[in-house]
Protein backbone atom coordinates (compact mmCIF):
# COMPACT_ATOMS: atom_id res chain seq x y z
CA UNK A 1 0.00 0.00 0.00
CA UNK A 2 1.76 3.19 -0.83
CA UNK A 3 0.47 6.37 0.98
CA UNK A 4 0.21 9.63 -0.64
CA UNK A 5 0.71 12.58 1.51
CA UNK A 6 -1.47 15.64 -0.15
CA UNK A 7 -2.91 13.36 -1.98
CA UNK A 8 -5.75 15.90 -2.79
CA UNK A 9 -3.37 18.29 -4.15
CA UNK A 10 -2.30 19.52 -8.11
CA UNK A 11 0.55 16.47 -7.80
CA UNK A 12 -0.61 13.93 -5.22
CA UNK A 13 -4.32 13.92 -7.05
CA UNK A 14 -2.38 12.96 -10.49
CA UNK A 15 -0.32 10.39 -9.00
CA UNK A 16 -2.89 8.88 -7.49
CA UNK A 17 -5.13 8.23 -10.27
CA UNK A 18 -1.72 7.03 -12.25
CA UNK A 19 -1.17 4.70 -9.00
CA UNK A 20 -4.52 2.97 -9.36
CA UNK A 21 -4.27 3.04 -13.30
CA UNK A 22 -1.19 1.10 -12.89
CA UNK A 23 -3.01 -1.81 -10.28
CA UNK A 24 -1.81 -0.25 -7.07
CA UNK A 25 -2.86 0.12 -3.67
CA UNK A 26 -2.80 3.71 -2.51
CA UNK A 27 -4.40 5.17 0.46
CA UNK A 28 -4.46 9.28 -0.06
CA UNK A 29 -3.79 12.07 3.19
CA UNK A 30 -4.89 15.50 3.45
CA UNK A 31 -5.43 17.71 5.39
CA UNK A 32 -7.29 20.14 2.90
CA UNK A 33 -5.35 23.17 3.73
CA UNK A 34 -4.73 23.99 -0.04
CA UNK A 35 -7.37 21.31 -1.33
CA UNK A 36 -10.64 20.38 -2.13
CA UNK A 37 -12.30 17.08 -0.55
CA UNK A 38 -14.33 17.89 -4.19
CA UNK A 39 -10.42 16.74 -5.54
CA UNK A 40 -11.74 12.92 -4.15
CA UNK A 41 -14.95 12.90 -6.08
CA UNK A 42 -13.04 13.56 -9.31
CA UNK A 43 -10.81 11.12 -8.81
CA UNK A 44 -13.55 8.52 -7.80
CA UNK A 45 -14.90 9.44 -11.63
CA UNK A 46 -11.80 8.96 -13.14
CA UNK A 47 -10.66 5.97 -12.10
CA UNK A 48 -14.01 4.09 -11.49
CA UNK A 49 -13.52 3.26 -7.58
CA UNK A 50 -13.51 4.87 -4.39
CA UNK A 51 -9.67 5.63 -3.01
CA UNK A 52 -9.08 5.17 0.68
CA UNK A 53 -9.03 8.76 2.23
CA UNK A 54 -7.82 10.19 5.46
CA UNK A 55 -8.32 13.57 6.20
CA UNK A 56 -5.81 14.33 8.50
CA UNK A 57 -2.17 16.73 9.22
CA UNK A 58 0.71 14.59 8.64
CA UNK A 59 2.32 16.21 11.71
CA UNK A 60 -0.34 14.44 13.46
CA UNK A 61 2.60 11.70 14.34
CA UNK A 62 -0.23 9.35 16.79
CA UNK A 63 -2.74 9.34 14.34
CA UNK A 64 -0.47 8.57 11.77
CA UNK A 65 1.19 6.32 13.37
CA UNK A 66 -2.62 4.42 13.03
CA UNK A 67 -2.85 4.63 9.67
CA UNK A 68 0.49 3.22 8.73
CA UNK A 69 -0.75 0.41 11.14
CA UNK A 70 -4.08 0.02 9.51
CA UNK A 71 -3.31 0.52 6.01
CA UNK A 72 0.01 -1.39 6.30
CA UNK A 73 1.71 1.36 4.03
CA UNK A 74 4.43 0.23 2.38
CA UNK A 75 5.98 3.12 0.89
CA UNK A 76 5.54 7.06 0.62
CA UNK A 77 5.51 9.40 -1.81
CA UNK A 78 5.87 12.65 0.08
CA UNK A 79 3.85 15.76 -1.46
CA UNK A 80 2.34 17.12 1.52
CA UNK A 81 3.51 21.08 2.13
CA UNK A 82 3.92 24.37 1.88
CA UNK A 83 4.37 25.21 -1.52
CA UNK A 84 3.73 29.29 -2.03
CA UNK A 85 7.48 31.15 -2.12
CA UNK A 86 6.11 34.02 -1.73
CA UNK A 87 3.86 33.52 0.94
CA UNK A 88 6.98 31.51 3.00
CA UNK A 89 8.72 35.53 2.31
CA UNK A 90 5.58 36.40 5.08
CA UNK A 91 4.89 33.61 7.09
CA UNK A 92 8.45 31.76 7.60
CA UNK A 93 7.74 29.77 10.90
CA UNK A 94 4.86 28.13 8.94
CA UNK A 95 6.44 27.20 6.46
CA UNK A 96 9.22 25.74 7.96
CA UNK A 97 7.10 24.13 10.42
CA UNK A 98 4.46 22.55 8.07
CA UNK A 99 7.38 21.48 5.89
CA UNK A 100 10.03 20.64 8.23
CA UNK A 101 8.17 19.20 11.01
CA UNK A 102 5.88 17.57 8.65
CA UNK A 103 8.64 15.55 7.12
CA UNK A 104 9.98 14.64 10.43
CA UNK A 105 6.75 13.53 11.84
CA UNK A 106 6.92 11.28 8.82
CA UNK A 107 9.39 9.99 8.49
CA UNK A 108 9.56 9.19 12.92
CA UNK A 109 6.34 7.19 11.80
CA UNK A 110 7.95 5.37 9.08
CA UNK A 111 10.61 4.33 11.22
CA UNK A 112 8.86 2.81 13.75
CA UNK A 113 6.56 1.04 11.32
CA UNK A 114 9.58 -0.09 9.63
CA UNK A 115 8.47 1.68 6.23
CA UNK A 116 11.60 2.71 4.64
CA UNK A 117 10.67 3.51 0.67
CA UNK A 118 10.56 7.17 0.39
CA UNK A 119 9.56 10.18 -2.43
CA UNK A 120 10.24 13.30 -1.42
CA UNK A 121 8.58 16.19 -3.50
CA UNK A 122 12.08 19.11 -3.68
CA UNK A 123 12.15 21.50 -5.99
CA UNK A 124 14.45 23.93 -8.25
CA UNK A 125 13.92 26.51 -5.85
CA UNK A 126 16.59 24.79 -3.81
CA UNK A 127 19.48 26.19 -6.03
CA UNK A 128 18.94 29.47 -6.16
CA UNK A 129 20.43 32.06 -8.83
CA UNK A 130 21.74 29.36 -11.32
CA UNK A 131 25.51 30.48 -11.46
CA UNK A 132 25.49 28.21 -15.04
CA UNK A 133 23.06 26.37 -17.32
CA UNK A 134 21.57 23.83 -17.24
CA UNK A 135 21.35 23.36 -13.90
CA UNK A 136 22.92 19.88 -12.93
CA UNK A 137 22.05 17.93 -9.16
CA UNK A 138 25.70 18.87 -8.08
CA UNK A 139 25.24 22.87 -8.51
CA UNK A 140 25.61 24.79 -5.79
CA UNK A 141 22.40 25.23 -3.84
CA UNK A 142 21.94 28.99 -2.55
CA UNK A 143 18.05 29.23 -1.73
CA UNK A 144 16.80 32.56 -1.61
CA UNK A 145 13.37 31.87 0.02
CA UNK A 146 12.25 30.29 3.41
CA UNK A 147 10.31 27.84 1.58
CA UNK A 148 13.66 26.93 -0.97
CA UNK A 149 15.16 27.09 2.12
CA UNK A 150 12.57 24.60 4.04
CA UNK A 151 12.92 21.83 1.41
CA UNK A 152 16.52 22.18 1.10
CA UNK A 153 16.66 21.17 4.61
CA UNK A 154 14.21 18.63 4.39
CA UNK A 155 16.58 17.08 1.59
CA UNK A 156 19.74 17.36 3.97
CA UNK A 157 17.34 15.25 6.77
CA UNK A 158 16.70 12.77 3.92
CA UNK A 159 20.39 12.43 3.45
CA UNK A 160 21.53 12.10 7.19
CA UNK A 161 19.10 9.31 7.66
CA UNK A 162 20.04 7.53 5.08
CA UNK A 163 24.04 8.06 6.00
CA UNK A 164 22.88 6.80 9.58
CA UNK A 165 20.84 4.04 8.39
CA UNK A 166 21.71 2.06 5.27
CA UNK A 167 18.25 0.75 4.74
CA UNK A 168 16.32 3.15 3.69
CA UNK A 169 15.74 3.84 0.42
CA UNK A 170 15.21 7.46 -0.72
CA UNK A 171 14.35 9.30 -3.82
CA UNK A 172 14.28 13.40 -3.90
CA UNK A 173 12.98 14.59 -6.96
CA UNK A 174 13.68 18.50 -7.59
CA UNK A 175 10.71 19.34 -9.64
CA UNK A 176 11.00 22.13 -12.56
CA UNK A 177 7.96 24.42 -13.31
CA UNK A 178 4.91 21.91 -12.64
CA UNK A 179 2.18 23.17 -15.43
CA UNK A 180 -0.63 21.27 -17.33
CA UNK A 181 -3.48 19.03 -16.03
CA UNK A 182 -5.15 15.72 -16.56
CA UNK A 183 -6.10 14.80 -20.08
CA UNK A 184 -9.74 13.96 -19.04
CA UNK A 185 -9.97 17.83 -17.62
CA UNK A 186 -11.25 16.33 -14.10
CA UNK A 187 -8.12 17.21 -12.33
CA UNK A 188 -5.43 19.37 -12.62
CA UNK A 189 -4.19 22.94 -10.19
CA UNK A 190 -7.24 24.65 -8.69
CA UNK A 191 -6.40 28.12 -7.60
CA UNK A 192 -6.51 29.58 -4.93
CA UNK A 193 -6.41 33.44 -4.78
CA UNK A 194 -3.53 35.17 -6.61
CA UNK A 195 -1.32 32.45 -8.42
CA UNK A 196 2.37 32.48 -7.77
CA UNK A 197 3.28 30.40 -11.03
CA UNK A 198 2.83 31.67 -14.18
CA UNK A 199 0.04 29.03 -16.27
CA UNK A 200 -3.17 28.93 -13.80
CA UNK A 201 -2.03 33.06 -13.94
CA UNK A 202 -2.44 32.89 -17.83
CA UNK A 203 -6.10 31.04 -16.93
CA UNK A 204 -7.17 33.48 -15.07
CA UNK A 205 -6.36 35.78 -17.81
CA UNK A 206 -8.21 33.31 -20.33
CA UNK A 207 -11.21 33.10 -17.77
CA UNK A 208 -11.39 36.76 -17.27
CA UNK A 209 -11.16 36.58 -13.62
CA UNK A 210 -7.82 39.22 -14.29
CA UNK A 211 -7.78 41.76 -16.54
CA UNK A 212 -4.29 40.96 -18.05
CA UNK A 213 -0.72 38.41 -17.57
CA UNK A 214 1.34 41.24 -15.97
CA UNK A 215 5.04 40.57 -17.72
CA UNK A 216 7.58 41.10 -15.16
CA UNK A 217 10.53 42.66 -17.38
CA UNK A 218 11.17 41.84 -21.14
CA UNK A 219 14.59 42.94 -21.45
CA UNK A 220 16.30 40.02 -19.94
CA UNK A 221 19.13 38.17 -22.54
CA UNK A 222 16.74 35.51 -23.57
CA UNK A 223 15.02 34.50 -26.53
CA UNK A 224 12.60 37.34 -26.44
CA UNK A 225 13.52 39.40 -23.54
CA UNK A 226 11.07 37.55 -20.86
CA UNK A 227 11.87 34.96 -17.95
CA UNK A 228 12.57 31.57 -19.24
CA UNK A 229 11.72 28.61 -16.94
CA UNK A 230 11.65 24.94 -17.47
CA UNK A 231 7.85 23.66 -17.73
CA UNK A 232 6.98 19.96 -17.20
CA UNK A 233 3.92 18.59 -17.94
CA UNK A 234 2.29 17.21 -14.58
CA UNK A 235 1.68 13.97 -16.45
CA UNK A 236 5.58 13.80 -17.44
CA UNK A 237 6.46 14.59 -14.04
CA UNK A 238 4.24 11.87 -12.39
CA UNK A 239 6.09 9.35 -14.73
CA UNK A 240 8.80 10.13 -12.99
CA UNK A 241 7.54 9.76 -9.50
CA UNK A 242 6.05 6.13 -11.11
CA UNK A 243 9.62 5.35 -12.21
CA UNK A 244 11.52 6.04 -9.20
CA UNK A 245 9.10 4.09 -7.16
CA UNK A 246 10.24 1.25 -9.50
CA UNK A 247 13.42 1.75 -8.99
CA UNK A 248 13.43 2.43 -5.56
CA UNK A 249 11.55 -0.89 -5.32
CA UNK A 250 14.59 -2.44 -7.29
CA UNK A 251 17.17 -1.71 -4.50
CA UNK A 252 18.35 -2.60 -0.87
CA UNK A 253 19.31 1.01 0.10
CA UNK A 254 19.53 4.25 -2.36
CA UNK A 255 19.46 7.82 -1.70
CA UNK A 256 18.93 9.82 -5.17
CA UNK A 257 18.52 13.38 -5.94
CA UNK A 258 16.94 13.92 -9.21
CA UNK A 259 15.75 16.48 -11.40
CA UNK A 260 12.59 16.26 -12.94
CA UNK A 261 11.88 19.17 -16.02
CA UNK A 262 12.25 18.83 -19.57
CA UNK A 263 15.58 20.11 -19.50
CA UNK A 264 14.54 23.04 -21.82
CA UNK A 265 13.79 26.39 -21.71
CA UNK A 266 10.38 28.43 -22.35
CA UNK A 267 9.77 32.26 -22.22
CA UNK A 268 6.67 33.81 -20.97
CA UNK A 269 5.84 34.56 -23.96
CA UNK A 270 6.14 31.26 -25.67
CA UNK A 271 4.19 29.97 -22.63
CA UNK A 272 1.23 33.22 -23.25
CA UNK A 273 1.38 31.86 -27.09
CA UNK A 274 0.79 28.61 -26.13
CA UNK A 275 -2.17 29.05 -24.05
CA UNK A 276 -3.34 32.22 -26.70
CA UNK A 277 -3.31 29.03 -29.28
CA UNK A 278 -5.36 26.76 -26.68
CA UNK A 279 -8.12 29.43 -26.49
CA UNK A 280 -8.24 30.52 -29.87
CA UNK A 281 -7.92 34.03 -29.44
CA UNK A 282 -5.04 36.46 -28.16
CA UNK A 283 -4.84 37.14 -24.29
CA UNK A 284 -3.43 40.30 -22.99
CA UNK A 285 -0.46 41.29 -21.00
CA UNK A 286 1.15 44.19 -20.33
CA UNK A 287 4.75 44.33 -19.38
CA UNK A 288 5.55 45.71 -16.04
CA UNK A 289 9.45 46.37 -14.25
CA UNK A 290 11.26 43.00 -13.15
CA UNK A 291 10.76 41.70 -9.77
CA UNK A 292 13.32 41.44 -7.90
CA UNK A 293 15.10 38.14 -7.11
CA UNK A 294 13.88 36.26 -10.52
CA UNK A 295 16.72 35.26 -12.47
CA UNK A 296 16.58 35.45 -16.30
CA UNK A 297 16.89 31.63 -17.24
CA UNK A 298 16.04 28.45 -15.25
CA UNK A 299 16.03 24.98 -16.73
CA UNK A 300 17.47 21.56 -16.03
CA UNK A 301 20.59 19.21 -16.79
CA UNK A 302 17.87 15.97 -16.97
CA UNK A 303 20.25 13.36 -17.87
CA UNK A 304 20.78 11.82 -14.52
CA UNK A 305 16.74 10.84 -14.48
CA UNK A 306 17.21 9.66 -17.77
CA UNK A 307 20.19 7.62 -17.51
CA UNK A 308 19.14 6.23 -14.06
CA UNK A 309 14.85 6.08 -14.57
CA UNK A 310 15.55 5.56 -18.34
CA UNK A 311 12.71 8.80 -18.47
CA UNK A 312 12.31 11.64 -19.66
CA UNK A 313 9.82 14.12 -20.38
CA UNK A 314 7.21 14.29 -23.66
CA UNK A 315 5.06 16.02 -23.52
CA UNK A 316 4.98 19.46 -25.64
CA UNK A 317 4.07 23.44 -23.54
CA UNK A 318 1.07 23.14 -26.65
CA UNK A 319 0.37 20.13 -24.16
CA UNK A 320 0.76 21.82 -21.21
CA UNK A 321 -1.72 24.28 -22.08
CA UNK A 322 -4.69 22.97 -23.98
CA UNK A 323 -4.73 20.01 -21.16
CA UNK A 324 -5.15 23.00 -18.68
CA UNK A 325 -7.06 25.30 -20.78
CA UNK A 326 -9.81 22.07 -21.12
CA UNK A 327 -9.45 21.59 -16.78
CA UNK A 328 -9.98 25.39 -16.65
CA UNK A 329 -13.25 25.44 -18.64
CA UNK A 330 -14.36 21.97 -16.32
CA UNK A 331 -13.56 23.69 -12.96
CA UNK A 332 -17.44 24.90 -12.61
CA UNK A 333 -18.88 21.54 -12.45
CA UNK A 334 -18.73 21.08 -9.00
N1 LIG B 1 3.51 22.62 -7.99
C1 LIG B 1 4.72 23.14 -8.05
O1 LIG B 1 4.95 24.11 -8.77
C2 LIG B 1 5.84 22.56 -7.21
C3 LIG B 1 7.18 22.82 -7.59
C4 LIG B 1 8.20 22.28 -6.82
C5 LIG B 1 7.90 21.53 -5.68
N2 LIG B 1 6.60 21.31 -5.34
C6 LIG B 1 6.32 20.54 -4.13
O2 LIG B 1 5.51 19.44 -4.45
C7 LIG B 1 4.60 19.15 -3.40
C8 LIG B 1 3.20 19.08 -3.96
O3 LIG B 1 2.90 20.28 -4.63
P1 LIG B 1 1.47 20.60 -5.22
O4 LIG B 1 1.66 21.52 -6.36
O5 LIG B 1 0.71 19.36 -5.40
O6 LIG B 1 0.87 21.43 -4.01
P2 LIG B 1 -0.61 21.45 -3.44
O7 LIG B 1 -0.70 22.55 -2.47
O8 LIG B 1 -1.60 21.41 -4.55
O9 LIG B 1 -0.68 20.05 -2.68
C9 LIG B 1 -0.16 19.85 -1.39
C10 LIG B 1 -1.25 19.19 -0.60
O10 LIG B 1 -0.77 18.92 0.72
C11 LIG B 1 -1.77 19.28 1.65
N3 LIG B 1 -1.07 19.60 2.89
C12 LIG B 1 -0.27 20.66 3.15
N4 LIG B 1 0.24 20.57 4.39
C13 LIG B 1 -0.25 19.42 4.93
C14 LIG B 1 -0.08 18.78 6.18
N5 LIG B 1 0.65 19.31 7.16
N6 LIG B 1 -0.74 17.61 6.39
C15 LIG B 1 -1.52 17.06 5.43
N7 LIG B 1 -1.70 17.63 4.23
C16 LIG B 1 -1.07 18.79 3.98
C17 LIG B 1 -2.54 20.43 1.04
O11 LIG B 1 -3.86 20.53 1.51
C18 LIG B 1 -2.50 20.06 -0.46
O12 LIG B 1 -3.63 19.30 -0.83
C19 LIG B 1 4.79 20.26 -2.36
O13 LIG B 1 5.59 19.74 -1.33
C20 LIG B 1 5.51 21.34 -3.12
O14 LIG B 1 6.34 22.11 -2.29
C21 LIG B 1 5.57 21.79 -6.09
Amino acid sequence: MILLTGGLGYLGSHMAARLVEEGHDVVLLDNLSNSNISVLHRLKQLVGREIPFVQMDVRAKKQLQQIFEKFSVTSVVHFAGSKSVNESISQPLDYYDNNVNGLISLLQVMKSTNVKTIVFSSTAAVYGEPESLPIAEDAKQAPITPYGRSKQMCEFILQDLSRAERNWRIAVLRYFNPAGAHESGLIGEIPHGIPNNLMPYIAQVARAERPYLQVFGNDYATIDGTGVRDYIHVQDLISGHSQAITWLSEQTEAFEILNLGRGEGISVMQMLNAFSKAVGHDLPYQVVPRRQGDSASVYADVTHAKRLLGWEAVRTVDDMAIDMWRFYQGLNAD
